[in-house]
């Protein structure tokens, strides 16, 4: 049986925050189901935000070098992706928007360059998205949503779930809710083995 890979991406700039807390259980809850799981920090990489220069047009290569190339490798190469951002003015961090930017560069590949119709893929790819804000508001998350929405559609993966925490604003403000943990810990078990029996299909 093949061992799936998973990459985990922390999008806060906290280490320590609350969705970096939630997804290192989500993290954990994947491994104890048998997943290979690589963690990025998105902090930690030495990323430009996209230029707009379109060097990709031609063979969907951004022309900026720096982190982004091998973690976008890693993303690719993967079978599932955990992505975990805060809500920052009702979006994704600076650091996710970068990141998922940089992902331009594959839309470029894949709707100009070799003319993927909408709807046309159909990876079995799966991603495990959360987010924490600090308001109780009713539309906090749809700004994410959307964007997620054509990212993923751009790395060729299905939103599987979404773990959407309000009310956390604090670092450590998620430690008082031990029920949002087990949720995230569940959550990454059950993400590893939905994973898995599709590929075992
Ligand atoms: C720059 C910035 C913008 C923010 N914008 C929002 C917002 O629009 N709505 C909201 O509810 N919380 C907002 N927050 C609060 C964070 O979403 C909240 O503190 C979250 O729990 C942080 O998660 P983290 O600890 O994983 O970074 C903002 C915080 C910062 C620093």
């Amino acid at each position: 049986m093949k061992k799936i890979k998973i990459i985990a991406i922390y999008g806060s700039p906290r280490r320590n925050g609350n969705t970096a807390t939630l997804l290192q259980r989500a993290v954990e809850g994947a491994r104890v189901s048998g997943a290979e799981v690589e963690e990025i920090v998105l902090r930690d990489l030495k990323m430009s935000p996209c230029l707009e220069i379109y060097g990709c047009k031609n063979a969907g290569e951004c022309r900026l070098k720096d982190d982004f190339q091998k973690a976008r490798d890693q993303v690719l190469a993967a079978d599932g992706l955990m992505l975990a951002s805060p809500v920052f003015f009702y979006t994704v961090s600076a650091h996710t928007k970068i990141f998922m930017d940089r992902f331009q560069s594959l839309w470029v590949k894949k709707y100009w360059i070799d003319a993927t119709r909408k709807g046309q893929s159909n990876s079995s790819r799966k991603g495990l998205f959360i987010a924490a804000g600090a308001t109780k508001g009713k539309k906090l998350f749809d700004g994410i949503l959307l964007s997620l929405r054509y990212f993923f559609d751009v790395i060729d993966m299905q939103l599987w779930k979404a773990l959407l925490y309000r009310g956390l604003d604090f670092e450590g403000d998620v430690l008082k809710f031990p029920q949002y943990l087990d949720e995230a810990y569940e959550a990454g078990r059950r993400f590893a083995i939905a994973i898995q029996s599709e590929i075992d299909q």
